[in-house]
């Protein structure tokens, strides 16, 4: 069995009602059973929707200890801040693959930068919540070869 964590940052609870022109309509319950759906066997998949820094940053580090073999990231806003999930994200060795629904080079100067597409194996941004499923394909594919 391998163990995929898929870590939704702050805000993303609110999707389907926040900005659609931008996250579109989908909720995240939506998002979540949508990957369960595209769930093989012998992968379990583990959700945490956290709006705390502290609270993602513990989940990053339980990763070491927990045997997760590979994360999905979405960092929302504090992947354009935040030094202190880029530190956390250096802790772990697993390969991590990071989403945003929205193409961040679209909007404002300010989600043109970030702390962590550097570490991300890969970087999926403006193909909204479909991005989340390819993202958990590439994981499998990854973890298989
Ligand atoms: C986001 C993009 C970020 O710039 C923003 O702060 C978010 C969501 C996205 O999924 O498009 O909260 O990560």
């Amino acid at each position: 069995m391998k163990n995929i964590l898929i870590i939704h940052g702050p805000n993303l609870n609110m999707l389907g009602q926040r900005e659609n022109k931008w996250y579109g309509n989908t909720t995240l319950a939506e998002i979540n059973n949508s990957l369960k759906q595209q769930n093989l066997a012998h992968y379990s998949l583990k959700f945490i929707q956290s709006n705390f820094e502290a609270e993602i940053v513990e989940h990053i580090q339980k990763i070491v200890s927990n045997h997760t073999n590979f994360l999905i990231l979405n960092p929302a806003g504090l992947g354009h801040t935040s030094i202190i999930l880029r530190d956390a994200l250096l802790c772990i060795t697993i390969p991590f693959i990071e989403v945003h629904l929205s193409n961040v080079y679209q909007r404002e100067n300010f989600r043109h930068t970030s702390k962590t597409w550097d570490l991300a194996m890969g970087i999926i941004s403006g193909l909204g919540a479909y991005g989340y499923n390819l993202a958990l394909q590439a994981a499998q594919n990854h973890l298989e070869n």
